[in-house]
């Protein structure tokens, strides 16, 4: 008898510019050397105890089959209010909303339902990470353009500059990760008259909607009518109650696009977790968590600032989400990775490098921290970082 071996096929990869991200390797960094990681954006903290006996509820009376496809009706209901009492534009939670497997999936799956192989997509650099491979994936292709350099302002004459035919969506994050800043009603406005003669969609990443600090509301897709037509407008329910690690998000469109949308949601995911539906509608019935967390980061915010303005980094504007970029050329001439990587291993504080959200990865001497941490945290980290 002939042996057999066996043999792995070779892959062709789908992604073959990917590799380990920064994110990953600043935190393994830091918990080699001990330092404390104000890299990766999430919260060291728990959530409302109130929300896990929701959950827990939930699980208990037997809610652990699958949901409907887009979501339990009670939670895409809550969703729908809540969008209506702060942006006022009604969303039918039957048609026009889904529950996601956090933001992430949500951006996929629109990418997915409304990009054909050769469409292009504008995404406005520095981005999220996901936005250009989920392009990919789909066939499209990826058209960068930067916010302006030092302010990360959008550059609407760039912008237009950038819609060609093919364009099929624009992909917008505001409150913006990594520069922490924030789009106006009058940026909409911008971007609407832009949009106002084509048929490009627009993906709007609002995440951090609930991050906005010294009063500023959000000035989300929803809010602008004529956006809104031609808007999914996706957000998390782990960056505002602190559970990153559920993966709940959800998706508002009007009915053609959400049409398209769950037909791609449907052999992507089918459904997302039941017992957590259950729980966060249940939660959401007060809209006080919510609406008291620009002033709970806000308050982490400043005691942040106020520690760092003592050093001789120079503080951008952190008008919202919960990171705070500082410029270091006053300390170091590294490139952004070597500084984030020194700052790390010799300071014990972990921090991003802003090159980390461009394609080519340029050099601005920035850094990127998360202040979603326990105010003893950023005073530690705030006692090393003393020495800079
Ligand atoms: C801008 C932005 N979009 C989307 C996400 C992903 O959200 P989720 O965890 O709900 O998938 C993040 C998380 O860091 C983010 O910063």
């Amino acid at each position: 008898m002939n042996a057999v071996t066996a043999r792995t096929p070779a892959l062709a990869s789908r992604l073959p510019r990917v590799g380990t991200t920064i994110f990953t390797v600043m935190s393994a960094l830091a918990t080699q050397h001990g330092a404390v990681n104000l890299g990766q954006g999430f919260p060291d903290f728990d959530c409302d105890p109130a929300l896990l006996d929701a959950v827990n509820q939930a699980m208990r009376s037997g809610l652990n089959q699958y949901p409907p496809m887009a979501g339990v009706p009670v939670l895409r209901d809550a969703v729908a209010r809540k969008i209506e009492a702060l942006y006022g534009h009604r969303y039918d939670p039957g048609d026009e909303i889904t529950i996601t497997a956090g933001a992430t999936q949500a951006i996929l799956t629109a990418i997915l339902a409304s990009v054909h192989p050769g469409d292009e997509v504008i995404v406005l650099e520095p981005c999220y990470d996901s936005y250009a491979p989920n392009i990919e994936l789909a066939g499209g292709r990826v058209v960068r353009v930067a916010l302006a350099a030092g302010t990360f302002r959008p550059d609407f004459a760039a912008i237009d500059a950038a819609i060609t035919r093919r364009t099929r969506a624009i992909i917008v994050n505001t409150p913006h990760n990594p520069s922490a800043t924030v789009w106006s009603h009058a940026d909409l406005d911008r971007l609407a008259a832009l949009l106002r003669p084509t048929d490009v969609l627009l993906i709007a990443d609002e995440v951090y909607e609930h991050m906005v600090f010294d009063g500023v509301a959000h000035a989300s897709a929803s809010s602008h009518p004529e956006l809104a037509a031609r808007a999914f407008a996706v957000s998390s329910f782990g960056k505002t109650y602190h559970v990153t690690g559920w993966k709940v998000g959800y998706v508002a469109a009007p009915r053609e696009l959400t049409a398209e949308f769950r037909k791609v949601h449907q052999f992507n995911v089918f459904t997302v977790n039941t017992p957590v539906q259950h729980g966060l509608a249940r939660y959401m019935a007060d809209p006080r968590p919510y609406m008291e967390l620009a002033a709970f980061y806000q308050r982490k915010r400043d005691l942040f600032r106020a520690g760092l303005a003592r050093t001789r980094l120079r503080l951008l504007p952190s008008e919202g989400t919960y990171f705070q970029c500082v410029d270091y050329s006053a300390i170091s001439d590294r490139s952004e990775e070597d500084f984030c990587r020194w700052l790390t291993t010799d300071i014990g504080v972990a921090a991003i490098p802003l090159s980390a959200f461009y394609e080519d990865g340029r050099n601005q001497q920035l850094a990127r921290f998360c202040f979603a941490k326990r105010d003893e945290t950023l005073t530690t980290a705030l006692e090393r970082l003393a020495r800079l």
